[in-house]
């Protein structure tokens, strides 16, 4: 139920052409937010981006006490040096599962008492995959009996510890390294497949000694991180649907400038190519510990692809406009080993299959995943409903481009979590 209009989104009338900037990486901000706060000494964080995620993480740690002001030109973070003030109240993560579980992992062994708390969507994932292991580290950390939100979190002092995360969650293992710099010894933590690995770089460029082997990263605590300046690249994730509509409309040319390419995040450039897509990347240098540079995506004729489990945590967050384009490819693409996708904003197996299906297309969820039939084109004409998830608005804006119809999207707003111009910047692409 929501109040906001629904938004019209029309036929492309010709190809997308140009060059546009997408908002600043969001697991990067958060993580220059978190991660300076509890330093020691002062950050200026250059390029954040104004959605409502980083928003929820700026005022939780406000409330953690660390002073954080804004100069006009970029953010100014006070560290806490490892303490934190007990906050008054229940801190809001809003609809941010970034905020809520590396918070968690960042408090617990805070020596305060405090609450995490947020939004239905929030309130609805799963956070026994993050309270679990904190409490093998010695951890006092409450949830409600389905191991949801609210978190409750009681001081506690933490040991260095072994996890075997069963999941490859970036959240869980930066919660789990997080808590492992207040832990006494050796923290380490291993994933069944690699994720994004952004607190990894960061803590390296804060003079932490992060440890990677295979799939298992370890530090060493209790230890105090030094504030380090961020200017925050774009965000891949967000550029991905620029990059798909590109793909998607005959003629078109897009170049995503300064964006992030750090190989744990586009997947989806590997997915594309594979789908006969005209995709590039150029990396142009380092900006924060992670390369940088230019996205560019020509429109092709698609065609279906396997979307395999090892390639799900590198594409996790893209696995909706990714079925759009094989929504619109030739063949039937199938997604396996993506059970993650039902956890996020919304269930995303349910939502993205309801959304192509809405659209004309033939979509079909599995346990873990799912299963799309291509068309050369989609009906449209329909309203498609987000259940207010930031990626099924812009996912639904691209397929709109490639219908026949107009297509309404329901809680347009919604997109302003991640990307708040979204649609003024695909209007400038628009002929
Ligand atoms: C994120 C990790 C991913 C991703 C989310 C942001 C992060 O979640 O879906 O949007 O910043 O660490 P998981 O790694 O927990 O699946």
């Amino acid at each position: 139920v929501s109040a906001q209009p629904a938004r019209k989104v029309a036929p492309a009338r010709g190809p997308l052409r140009g060059s546009a900037r997408v908002p600043g990486d969001k697991s990067i901000a958060h993580r220059a937010v978190l991660l300076n706060a509890v330093a020691r000494g002062t950050a200026r964080v250059r390029g954040l981006p104004d959605g409502a995620d980083v928003r929820s993480s700026i005022s939780a740690v406000r409330m953690l006490g660390c002073s954080v002001d804004d100069d006009g030109d970029a953010l100014r973070i006070f560290g806490r040096a490892g303490h934190f003030e007990a906050p008054r109240a229940n801190i809001d993560c809003g609809n941010s599962g970034t905020t809520m579980r590396l918070l968690a992992g960042l408090l617990a062994g805070g020596g305060i008492e405090a609450v995490l708390d947020g939004d239905v969507s929030l309130r609805r994932r799963p956070m026994a995959r993050v309270a679990k292991p904190l409490r093998e580290m010695g951890a006092h950390v409450e949830t409600t009996g389905e191991g949801r939100a609210p978190i409750r979190i009681h001081p506690a002092e933490l040991r260095g510890t072994r996890i075997d995360l069963e999941i490859a969650s970036a959240q869980v293992k930066s919660a789990v390294l997080l808590a492992g710099l207040a832990a006494a010894g050796e923290t380490a933590v291993r994933e069944p497949l690699p994720s994004r690995d952004h607190t990894e770089r960061m803590l390296a460029s804060m003079g932490i000694a992060v440890r990677r082997v295979g799939t298992t990263v370890s530090l060493d605590g209790p230890t105090l991180a030094r504030c380090v300046d961020v200017d925050v690249c774009g965000d891949a994730s967000s550029a991905a649907f620029f990059a798909v509509a590109a793909a998607l409309v005959a003629g078109s040319d897009v170049s995503i400038r300064e964006v992030c390419l750090n190989p744990t995040r586009i997947g989806f450039v590997a997915v594309l190519k594979r789908m006969g897509a005209d995709v590039e990347v150029q990396i142009e240098g380092q900006r924060a510990g992670e390369p940088i540079g230019t996205l560019r995506a020509r429109g092709s004729r698609l065609r279906a692809t396997d979307i395999t489990p090892e390639e799900i945590p590198g594409t996790i967050d893209e696995l909706p406009v990714l079925a759009v384009a094989a929504a619109l490819a030739e063949g039937t693409t199938i997604v396996r080993g993506a059970a993650e996708l039902r956890f996020k904003e919304s269930d995303r197996i349910a939502t993205v299959t309801a959304m192509i299906a809405a659209l004309g297309g033939r979509a079909r969820a599995t346990d873990d995943g799912m299963e799309i039939e291509g068309n050369a084109h989609l009906r449209g004409g329909a309203r498609v409903a987000t259940a207010g998830d930031h990626r099924l608005v812009m996912a639904a804006a691209v397929a709109a481009l490639a219908c026949r119809e107009p297509v309404e999207i329901d809680q347009p707003e919604s997109a302003a979590v991640s990307f708040p111009a979204f649609f003024p910047t695909l209007e400038t692409l628009l002929p």
